[in-house]
């Protein structure tokens, strides 16, 4: 199939990429002419596992290619994505204008039968406005189709996430919609749920917001734990063995962070006060995540004292493992707030390094872990990335000033530190 995406973000370019791989021919459009044309010297922008392989081998293959132009791409396919970005506005609210340029620009180039589809996550009843833009910006007698296929890529494992979800929703509004969208998706072994397109519109941002009041739920149980001496590890593993909880995003830490979680919270809060309901339920899951990287803060600061003029080495600094996205971690929160209270920070992240030096100021960037916990007063845990869990102990106590660890992730083994002489203190245990 003949597959123009509009958008070469983070969605745009892994779909894209995805899809090639599946057999169709993909024009992948940016209007920013700087990372399109590294796209064509084959530089990609992003660190996600697999995405440069993919990227290379389709683009080589004649099935991937990239441009600045709408109407080229558009004219070119059948199907036309819309991936651009809807980021927050102050009040929270998404900020669709890309999103209406994008739909005026596809209908201005539109000559026969197209289906756009809305990938970008938007708030319900954006359809029905793109609908409206095409219809008054194309040439008369042009049928079109408008659908809603939703994505539930997780960065860092977005490529498997395309290949193998646990389920495809696409929401339309006829059977060719239907149809064209289910033989795009035919490579994949996955359950395809039908639905209109408000419903699909919906799916994304309540599966986005529930994930995010999980994770708010076993951080507000992790204070209960420490409380009154319990273990929220052992806490999550007993609610997640219950088939209706299950483990996963049942992780205690110190907090969700990233460009997806907080900006469709707040979205999905801003969209249902428009439509006339106050979601509560929706405030309090921002609340408590607010509060977990204030307790993490008062953690450092009662086992240090002071923090002023104290060295404090930080490991990990992407909102999750196996990114270099920067958007929204805790990590700039929690970093920005000690050096308020006059700390020194020493840095080490696997990948975020060269984004983080955009982002902070006055802090040392060094080459590892080592070097990180060189005569630092304490050692806090950001970012949960593999490499940190198999750490040398026995190297780290003698660099580190004090064999102090904070750790925000639940990375290590609290009985083991102890053994090794740590004063090691972790989340909700
Ligand atoms: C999220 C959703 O998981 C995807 O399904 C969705 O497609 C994507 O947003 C999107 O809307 O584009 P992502 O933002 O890549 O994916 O990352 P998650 O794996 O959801 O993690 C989000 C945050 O929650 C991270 O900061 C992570 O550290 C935190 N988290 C996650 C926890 O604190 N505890 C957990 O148990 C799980």
């Amino acid at each position: 199939m003949k597959v123009a995406i509009v958008g070469a973000g983070y969605v745009g370019l892994v779909s894209g990429a995805c899809f090639a791989e599946l057999g169709n021919n993909v024009i992948c459009v940016d209007n920013d002419d700087k990372k399109v044309s590294s796209l064509k010297r084959l530089k990609i922008p992003i660190y996600e596992p697999g995405l440069e392989e993919l990227i290379k081998k389709n683009v080589r293959l004649g099935k991937l290619s990239f441009t600045t132009n709408v109407a080229q791409a558009v004219r070119s396919s059948t199907v036309v994505f819309i991936a651009v970005g809807t980021p927050p506005k102050e009040n929270g609210e998404a900020d669709l204008t890309g999103i209406e340029n994008v739909a005026r620009s596809i209908a201005r180039a539109m000559n026969s039968y197209r289906l756009i589809v809305e990938k970008s996550t938007v708030p319900v009843e954006t359809g029905q406005w793109v609908k409206h833009t095409i219809e008054i910006n194309k040439k008369k007698g042009i049928p079109f189709d408008v659908a809603s296929n939703p994505e539930f890529l997780r960065e860092g494992s977005a490529i498997g996430d395309f290949f193998n979800p646990d389920r495809i929703v696409i929401g339309v509004e006829s059977e060719k919609a239907e149809s064209v969208l289910r033989e795009l998706y035919s490579g994949i072994d996955a359950k395809i749920l039908v639905t209109d397109i408000k419903s699909a519109e919906l799916i994304k941002h309540a599966s986005n917001s529930f994930l995010a009041l999980k994770i708010s739920f076993i951080n507000a149980v992790s204070k209960i734990c420490e409380m009154a001496g319990a273990d929220v590890e052992r806490v999550a593993e007993g609610m997640g063995l219950d088939r209706r909880i299950g483990r996963s995003f049942l992780n205690a830490g110190i907090g969700f962070g990233g460009f997806c979680l907080p900006k469709d919270l707040d979205a999905f809060i801003n969209i249902s006060k428009k439509l006339g309901y106050s979601f509560e339920l929706l405030e309090a899951v921002k609340k408590v995540n607010d509060l977990q990287k204030e307790d993490f803060i008062r953690k450092i600061e009662s086992n240090l004292w002071n923090i002023k003029d104290k060295t404090i080495a930080v490991l990990g600094l992407a909102f999750k493992p196996d990114t270099d996205d920067m958007r929204f971690a805790p990590s700039i929160d929690i970093i920005n707030t000690l050096q308020k209270h006059g700390a020194k920070i020493r840095v080490f992240d696997p990948k975020a390094m060269g984004r983080a030096r955009k982002i902070f100021k006055g802090v040392t960037f060094c080459r590892d872990v080592y070097e990180a916990a060189r005569s630092s007063d304490c050692l806090i845990v950001i970012t949960e990335w593999s490499e940190f869990k198999q750490i040398d102990f026995k190297k780290l106590k003698k660099l580190l000033k004090h064999p102090l660890i904070v750790d925000g992730r639940n990375i290590y083994d609290p009985q083991k530190l102890k053994r090794l002489g740590f004063k090691y203190i972790s989340i909700g245990r």
